[in-house]
């Protein structure tokens, strides 16, 4: 067993990735991927998001984690350029994004999934995945003028595919539309599609929720990996246990503002976020069902 295994289940020698951060809202980072600033969204009167700054470290789990309803999926779509801000700017790998589309964002090396997976179940998986692979659509129609370009493309994206395919246990359903899958199947299916443009950061909103628990476990292992590959793993989960075990940093979202930031044992014991999250957590954990496959 290797010592990043041990870390990862929460017995070894920690490694710090962190380098020294200190453990407070706004934290600087010693070598941000990401860094934004003043990012806000309102929704009528309501402001869902009002984050300050925030820097996320390059090469860790970092997990953002927040009551129903804190802001989460929102500052994603942001990050993402799912939807638009009011106000803020943010940079990635040293550029500006802010502004940018989805598309656009995905191309500068920032992925994300949806917390309501987004396959199209009446595609193949196969078939999902190629969507996935970069600049579909526009350099489709420029493809009538480099057809031999974009064959060997389309060939190079395809072996990706099956790559990815092979590493997420998906390779057998390759053919099967990706509605038969199973809730956490299609987890995996929205993970491995992400990778198709080779991300250096990856953003997934609740990645385990409705998730069998052996199937959370090949997640977190998936997750643990792409740390390890060098990537880095921005996640918003709801399950403690998972949160604590695997995450090197923790950002606590409330009312759409960051109250607190550290490593596990930094958040374990912060009142403000026990008030604020895990006590509501409890009882959340108590009135949720069990997972849908
Ligand atoms: N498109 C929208 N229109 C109006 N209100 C919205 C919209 N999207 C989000 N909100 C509101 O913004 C707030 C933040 O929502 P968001 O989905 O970001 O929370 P979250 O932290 O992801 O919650 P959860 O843990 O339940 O997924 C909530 O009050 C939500 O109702
Ligand atoms: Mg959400």
């Amino acid at each position: 067993m290797s010592s990043d295994e041990v870390n990862a289940s929460g017995a070894g020698v920690e490694v710090d990735r962190m380098a020294g951060a200190v453990p407070e809202p706004g934290s600087v980072k010693s070598d941000p991927i990401l860094i934004a600033d003043g990012v806000r969204r309102s929704f009528g009167g309501l402001t869902a998001v009002d984050v300050k700054h925030l820097e996320v470290q390059r090469g860790t789990i970092t997990a953002l984690i927040g009551p129903n309803g804190a802001g989460k999926s929102t500052m994603f779509n942001l990050l993402t350029g799912f939807d638009r801000v009011d106000g803020g700017r943010w940079s990635f790998e040293g550029k500006q994004i802010n502004g940018r589309r989805g598309h656009q964002v995905a191309r500068a090396g920032m992925v994300r999934t949806f917390q309501l997976t987004k396959a199209l179940t009446r595609m193949t998986v196969l078939d999902n995945m190629l969507l996935g692979a970069p600049g579909q659509v526009g350099e489709r129609m420029a493809g009538a003028f480099l057809r031999p370009v974009w064959g060997r493309q389309e060939k190079a994206n395809t072996v990706k595919a099956m790559d990815l395919l092979e590493r997420f246990k998906l390779i057998d359903k390759r053919q099967d539309m990706a509605g038969s899958l199973s809730g956490g199947q299609r987890k995996l299916l929205e993970m491995a599609r992400a990778l198709m443009t080779d991300p250096s950061m990856i953003m997934l909103d609740e990645p385990m929720a409705g998730v069998n628990p052996a199937l959370v476990q090949s997640l977190l292992h998936h997750i643990t990996s792409l740390r390890d590959e060098g990537k880095t793993v921005l996640f918003v989960e709801h399950d403690m246990d998972v949160i604590m075990g695997i995450s090197d940093w923790i950002v606590v979202l409330a009312q759409g503002q960051v109250i607190a930031e550290g490593r596990p044992s930094d958040i374990r014991s912060n009142q403000q976020v026990i008030d604020a999250y895990l006590g509501a957590q409890e009882v959340e954990g108590e009135a949720q069902g069990s997972g849908d496959d």
